[in-house]
């Protein structure tokens, strides 16, 4: 019979060896005749299924209000002067994603699954705020530099409002919220911020969808796939700071010495 040799390489999510490539096993001409958007591909290629409109929509929303929060953020930041020190479009948008991390856009996995876990082992809010700071540890998906009790984030409340109009159930983001009032009585800036938002209501879309088993949604919370909505996201907010700076032929930015304190 055949003998295959083995390969180097496994790969399960796109096929380019026929006349198109395929998604997951759909062809791309099937993507442009029904109209699939961002959210359908996004689907395809990092979940392996056809999500139902409702769930691409959300995933759309997600990318279309994290796409940019300002010039003064840590990712536009470092974007900024790196364009204007002359460097090219890849060093910009990726000097700037190196910034997400667990204080800044990359919360959103350690939100799942620290939300996750205290709802599932049913730990009152208050029993797990006060858990998480007798570790030390600040509570992935809570808390802001500007956006308070008072200065609500909208971009938590369009999620919050979608999810509670399409989604079976939105179980973990109302564990969230129900976080977030205990947190609140602390400070007034320990919202439940975006990346908690988006957390904690993938958590609810991956559980009651119905199109993914208990492995596939353990997987997608333990490997971290969450984070990537806010990296692909922020990506066009990145690179549209780098092309204003460029546009705009801003100099070579040096922080001004009246604002560092010598010590
Ligand atoms: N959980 C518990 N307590 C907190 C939290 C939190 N998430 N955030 C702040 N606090 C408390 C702490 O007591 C903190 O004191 P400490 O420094 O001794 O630990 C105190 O508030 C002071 O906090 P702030 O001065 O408001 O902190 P800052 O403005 O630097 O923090 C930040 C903002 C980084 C977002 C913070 O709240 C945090 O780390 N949150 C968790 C990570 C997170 O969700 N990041 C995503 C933010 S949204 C985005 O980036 C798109
Ligand atoms: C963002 O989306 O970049 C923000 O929520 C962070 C910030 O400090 O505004």
């Amino acid at each position: 019979g055949k003998v295959r040799a083995p390969t180097h390489i496994v790969s399960t999510i796109c096929d380019d060896r026929g006349e198109e490539p395929t998604y997951a096993g759909v062809p791309i001409s099937n993507i442009i005749e029904k109209e699939f958007g961002v959210g359908d591909v996004i689907s395809l290629l990092w979940f392996k299924k056809n999500l139902p409109r409702y769930a691409t929509k959300f995933i759309e929303m997600c990318i279309i209000l994290c796409a940019d929060h300002g010039p003064c953020v840590s990712g536009a930041h470092n974007s900024i002067v790196t364009s204007r020190a002359g460097k090219d479009l890849v060093s910009c948008l990726v000097s700037g994603l190196l910034t997400i991390g667990p204080r800044f856009g990359g919360a959103i996995d350690d939100a799942a699954r620290y939300f996750k876990d205290a709802y599932d082992r049913q730990l009152k809010p208050h029993e797990f705020v006060e858990t998480m700071k007798k570790k030390g540890i600040r509570v992935p998906g809570i808390g802001h530099r500007i956006k308070s009790r008072d200065n609500r984030d909208k971009r938590v409340e369009f999620l919050q409002k979608y999810a509670r109009l399409h989604f079976p159930s939105v179980k973990y983001m109302e564990y969230a919220v129900q976080v977030e009032t205990y947190t609140l009585t602390k400070a007034n800036n320990l919202v439940l911020n975006v990346d908690g938002a988006i957390g904690s209501l993938f958590l609810d879309l991956l559980v009651s969808c119905a199109m993914f088993n208990q492995q596939e949604i353990d997987d997608i919370v333990e490997i971290g796939y969450l984070n990537g909505l806010f990296v692909l996201a922020r990506s066009i907010g990145l690179i549209g700071h780098t092309f204003d700076q460029k546009r705009l032929k801003q100099p070579l930015y040096r922080h001004p010495w009246e604002d560092v304190l010598y010590a």
